[in-house]
């Protein structure tokens, strides 16, 4: 839901005990090649990357996704975990820290009714280990969300 700016307050007070807004075609299938909602209907998505939270950060944050959804139209956000960058962490070097955006990027999504991918985001050496790694604890941190 996009609030206008005026009734922001109002509307936190309202929405407070309010679930999250569904995501808008529900739950998400794979058939063949297309994408299809809860109900079989093939779907198009629209989104933004906000590539991975070592180089972006300061995007994987709650206004940034909320304003991603209402100004953009964006109805999916796809999220990067680098496996490990030297300047600036990775999942085996900086792990509690990205998994902490990464949570709180998704968290976000949810809390606003749109999709997140959640991504590996390696380059010449997939580093198979650490997306095992990764990935085991994504699907048990968000399952069934
Ligand atoms: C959230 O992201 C936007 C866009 O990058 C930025 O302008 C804002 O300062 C960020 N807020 C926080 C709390 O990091
Ligand atoms: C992960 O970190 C360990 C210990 O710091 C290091 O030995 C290893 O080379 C790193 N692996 C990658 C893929 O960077
Ligand atoms: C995922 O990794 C974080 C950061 O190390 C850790 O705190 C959390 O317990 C892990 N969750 C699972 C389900 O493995």
């Amino acid at each position: 839901m996009c609030l206008i700016k005026y009734f922001y307050l109002v509307q936190i007070l309202v929405l407070a005990h309010a679930q999250n807004p569904p995501p808008p075609y529900g739950q998400l299938q794979i058939k063949g090649r297309f994408v299809e909602d809860s109900h079989g209907n093939v779907v198009q998505l629209r989104g933004m990357s906000l590539m991975a939270s070592d180089y972006l950060s300061e995007w994987f944050n709650e206004t940034a996704i909320y304003q991603t959804k209402c100004n953009w139209n964006s109805n999916i956000i796809r999220f990067g975990q680098m496996p490990s960058t030297p300047c600036c962490g990775g999942w085996n070097n900086t792990k509690d820290r990205d998994y902490m955006r990464m949570v709180n990027a998704v968290n976000a999504c949810i809390k606003h009714g749109i999709y997140a991918i959640v991504d590996w985001h390696a380059f010449d050496d997939p580093q198979i280990d650490l997306a095992k790694d990764f990935f085991a604890n994504m699907s048990k941190t968000f399952s069934g969300q």
